[in-house]
């Protein structure tokens, strides 16, 4: 070997000695930042020597995937918000009929804490409704049902909506209760129309017919009748009054005059107003009002009017020698009036109803009136802000209560 290949030799063996010593050296810093990325990869450097390029590429994938996480955890978000909110029930049920996700709605629909883990039957509870979700199983198609459940007074529908990914499915429920209840209110009041309108209207064509008969030039006769007519006309023209005072305060076409006003001032003027109805039907009227009680704000005809509608209630359906009582409270935010008497009380399942346009317990009842008065107290109630409800003990008395927000 001369020199010259001796030279070369050196120089190739340190060429390669060099090569081998920066892929060993490469290869050590790869093994750490993979190392690294196992342990810590929240905390993976991007400016590390020589390796420089893959840890950028590394760095952007990451950032990358952040990104990407925090759009779908704000969307997860998002669809948790909704589902929490909606009033509807979104149940989700796996392929083996066990549920794997109820949002509150349906929970509280249901009347269970936790549904997640139970079947479907456990929860549902109802054969029509489960069936539903059978039949929607077998037939992978929409399905749904509508059922009435007497026990909790509820009309729930359901629908069942195949999950073609999981082979389960998806039941929404829904609370038709309020919706069925205004439907049949409306029917009601139709029907109740139309009824309070054809007696007095009969009434009024036989009485005519009678006159029309001779009975106008009967001397004594013919004053009565024509006296009935004009009861007759009176009661027909107080019920038009009361409807078209009713249709204008549900509207808002009615503006309440507020003005502070004081509790007992009020209770005060209206028992004086109604004190000789009572006694002339044997009943004392007492009333019991707090001392210092704060001012309202209030419309004070109109507070008046609720108060003779009460009262006139109590005086109709209570019997000689029973008591009526106002009574003034204050209460959280406001005013808490109460009249309250001895007498024939209401049926439990008549104590939503009453406030309904025209619906009286019992309408062989005698002295009783249209049904309006409630509906119209109710109205005003709540034009004021506040809440009009009653509680009975049947044979024994109702208390009719209402609370008027204070004066801010
Ligand atoms: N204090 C009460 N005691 C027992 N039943 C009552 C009492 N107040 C109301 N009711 C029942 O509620 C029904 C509705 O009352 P509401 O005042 O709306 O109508 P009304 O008194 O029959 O007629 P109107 O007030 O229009 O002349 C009454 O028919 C009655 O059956
Ligand atoms: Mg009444």
């Amino acid at each position: 070997m001369n020199s010259f290949q001796l030279f070369l030799s050196i120089i190739l063996f340190l060429v390669a000695a060099w090569y081998a010593w920066r892929y060993y050296d490469l290869k050590k810093r790869v093994d750490e930042y993979a190392h690294l990325a196992r342990i810590a990869p929240e905390s993976l450097p991007t400016d590390l020597n020589k390796i420089e390029n893959l840890s950028n590429a590394v760095a952007s994938l990451k950032l990358y995937f952040e990104n990407q996480l925090s759009t779908l955890n704000s969307e997860n978000a998002r669809l948790s918000t909704v589902l929490e909110q909606l009033t509807d029930g979104v149940i989700i049920v796996d392929a083996n009929g066990l549920i794997q996700f109820a949002n509150p709605a349906a929970q509280k629909l249901f009347e269970i804490s936790t549904a997640p883990g139970h079947s479907v039957t456990e929860v549902v509870r109802n054969h029509q409704l489960v069936d539903a979700w059978r039949r929607c199983q077998q037939t992978n198609e929409m399905q749904s049902e509508s059922v009435e459940l007497p026990a909790r007074h509820q009309f729930l529908q359901l629908i069942a909506i195949p999950d073609t990914h999981a082979s389960g499915s998806l039941l929404l429920v829904q609370d038709l209760t309020r919706v069925r209840r205004l439907e049949t209110v409306r029917r009601d009041f139709i029907s109740n129309v139309s009824h309070e309108l054809r007696t007095p209207l009969a009434s009024l064509k036989a009485l005519t017919e009678t006159l029309q008969s001779g009975a106008l030039s009967d001397p004594e006769a013919g004053p009565r009748f024509l006296g009935r007519i004009s009861t007759e006309v009176d009661a027909l023209t107080q019920m038009a009054q009361e409807l078209l005072d009713l249709s204008r305060i549900e509207s808002g076409q009615v503006e309440l005059i507020l003005a502070p006003l004081a509790p007992k001032g009020l209770v005060t003027s209206a028992a004086d107003r109604m004190r000789m109805q009572a006694e002339r039907a044997g009943l004392k009227l007492s009333i019991k009002c707090e001392d210092g009680l704060p001012n309202i704000r209030a419309d004070k005809s109109r507070l008046e009017q609720v108060l003779v509608n009460l009262i006139h209630n109590a005086v109709k359906f209570t019997k000689p020698g029973g008591d009526i009582s106002l009574e003034t409270e204050s209460v959280t935010g406001g005013v808490r009036f109460a009249v309250r008497d001895s007498g024939v009380g209401i049926p439990t399942e008549s104590l939503t109803r009453i406030f309904e346009r025209f619906y009286r317990v019992d309408k062989s009842r005698t002295g009783s009136g249209t049904g309006l008065g409630l509906s119209i107290s109710k109205h005003i109630i709540e034009a004021h802000g506040g809440k009009i409800w009653a509680e009975s003990n049947e044979g024994r008395g109702s208390v009719f209560y209402f609370v008027i927000p204070i004066n801010s």
